[in-house]
Parts: C-alpha cells; structure tokens; sequence
C-alpha cells in the first residue's frame, strides 16, 4: 500500500500531455517518482516533456499512444502499461476536453464529442485500471474533475454535465475500492490557466497548474478524497450549489 508520497515511484497518466498533469509530475519526480508512462493522443508531441521529466531526475520515461475515444484500446492499453513497468503506484486520469458550449448547442456530434472523450472514455478506461490496481493491492487514482461539475451552468452545461457523470463514477469507484489497498483522489479546480482555457476571461479565483499539482501532492500525502483548487472554492460550491434554480440561472457564471 503506497500512503504516502515516498511511495509513488511508478506513474502512468492518461492524458499525458495536459500542462496539469505535467506540473504534477515536477512535483512528483523532485520526490520519489522515477518511471512515468505517459498516455497520449498524440504520443510524437511529447518529446519535450519527456526529456525534461528525465532532466529532473525521472530514471525511464515512456510515451504511449492513447485516444479516451477509442473504448475498444483501453483494456489492451492498460496490459501493456503493467507489462512496461509493472505495478503502478499512481494514475492520473487527465485528458479531457472543455469543447465550445456555443457549438455543442447547435451541433449534436460537437456536444457528443465532448461527453465520449470527458464521460464515456473515463468510465471504459476506469474498468481495466480499477481491475489491474485491485489484483495488485495498492495505488492511487487521481482525476481531474471539475467544479463545473457540481452544478451544471447556463454557460458551459455539456462540459459541466460530462464532469458530473466523471466525478460521479470516481466517487463510487473509490467506495468500492475501500479495503483493497486502492484509493481514489479526486480533484476539483476551478479555473486554471492552461492550454485548455487560453484566450477564455479567467473566472474569479483563477489559478495555477503548479497550485493544482501542489493540492494534489497534498491530497495524496493527507490521504485525502476529494481536493478542491483553490480550497476556497468548496465553500462557494457549497453556497452555490443550494441556491434555487431562480437564482442560479441569473448569475453571471
Ligand atoms: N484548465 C482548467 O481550467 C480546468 C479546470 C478544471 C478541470 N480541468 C480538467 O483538468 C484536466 C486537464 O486539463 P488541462 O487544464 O491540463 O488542459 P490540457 O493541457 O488541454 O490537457 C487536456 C489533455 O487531454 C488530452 N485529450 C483531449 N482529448 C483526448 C482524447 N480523445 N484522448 C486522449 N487525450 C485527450 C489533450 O491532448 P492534446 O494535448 O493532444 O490536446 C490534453 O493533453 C482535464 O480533464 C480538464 O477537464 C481543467
């Protein structure tokens, strides 16, 4: 059983080209994480990022191809993952698209694309992951969910929705992992000024890659469940989230 940080010696992060997981793995490699599989769309762009995990100190670094849309890979991709480097001590579930609410309004394959890749390809890759984290008895599960996803806004309801279903699935996935030796951290930033929100006006409370690695960090050391990004958000959710639907409708979220 891994507890603590110390322990996180083998990574693998589906999604692996996404600048919060990259962050996290800084943090992870100035600790004890040494083997980093990292799953990627487009495997050929991640050169980079690798090389610069092994500059920190990562010992192996592999790049491997993975698509969330590709339901019928992911049992075989996570195999050859353990067939790699064995064990996995932590996983970051990361890939994830924000989509253009405006066109997912309009266009049922845009809205569509966004749930198969957030929702649908989260659940298909958590069946073999969970699987092969039980029979080995010990790891840590991280996703980034979202706190579009404790309510759904007028402004970005498909993303928001695709992320209820995820944090959703993680929650139940985590209780049903209780005395396996296997744990479940889920992540809950607000808005974070990455490739995926560029160009967008920053939400208030804003924040960093580096300020999500760091609560992640955090939440794997204090054994925590669920983090929110900043921490300041989980009492404005809570707020938020029980204000009648009248009201809610007319904020400017
Ligand atoms: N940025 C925010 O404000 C924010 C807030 C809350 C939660 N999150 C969540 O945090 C996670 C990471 O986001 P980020 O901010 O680090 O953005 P990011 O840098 O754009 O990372 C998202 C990653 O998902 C990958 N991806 C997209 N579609 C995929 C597919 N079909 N198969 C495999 N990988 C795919 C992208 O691949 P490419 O590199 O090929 O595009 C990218 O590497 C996402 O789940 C996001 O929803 C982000």
């Amino acid at each position: 059983m891994q507890d603590a940080l110390g322990g996180v010696q083998t990574v693998l992060v589906l999604g692996g080209g996404s600048e919060i997981a990259q962050a996290t793995l800084r943090r992870l490699v100035a600790n004890r994480t040494r083997t980093i599989v990292l799953a990627a769309r487009r495997p050929d762009s991640l050169r980079a990022a690798a090389d610069e995990l092994r500059a920190l100190g990562a010992t192996r670094v592999e790049v491997v191809a993975f698509d969330a849309e590709a339901t019928d890979t992911h049992e075989a991709l996570i195999d050859d993952c353990v067939d790699r480097v064995g064990d996995l001590d932590l996983v970051l579930v990361a890939f994830g698209v924000l989509g253009d609410q405006a066109e997912a309004e309009r266009d049922p394959a845009v809205a569509a694309e966004i749930a198969r890749i957030n929702y649908v390809g989260a659940v298909s890759v958590s069946v073999p992951l969970a699987s092969r984290l039980r029979a080995q008895g010990h790891g840590i599960i991280v996703v980034l969910s979202s706190v579009a996803g404790e309510r759904a806004r007028r402004s970005n309801f498909v993303y928001g929705s695709s992320k209820a279903g995820l944090d959703a699935l993680f929650q139940g996935l985590g209780d049903s992992l209780v005395g396996t030796g296997v744990r479940v951290l889920i992540v809950r930033p607000g808005f974070v000024h990455t490739k995926m929100t560029a160009g967008l006006d920053p939400a208030p409370l804003a924040t960093t890659p580096e300020a999500v690695a760091d609560a992640i960090v955090g939440g794997i050391e204090r054994g925590t469940e669920i983090v929110w990004v900043p921490p300041a958000l989980r009492v404005v959710m809570s707020v938020l989230r029980h204000a009648p639907r009248a009201v809610f409708r007319r904020l400017p979220l």
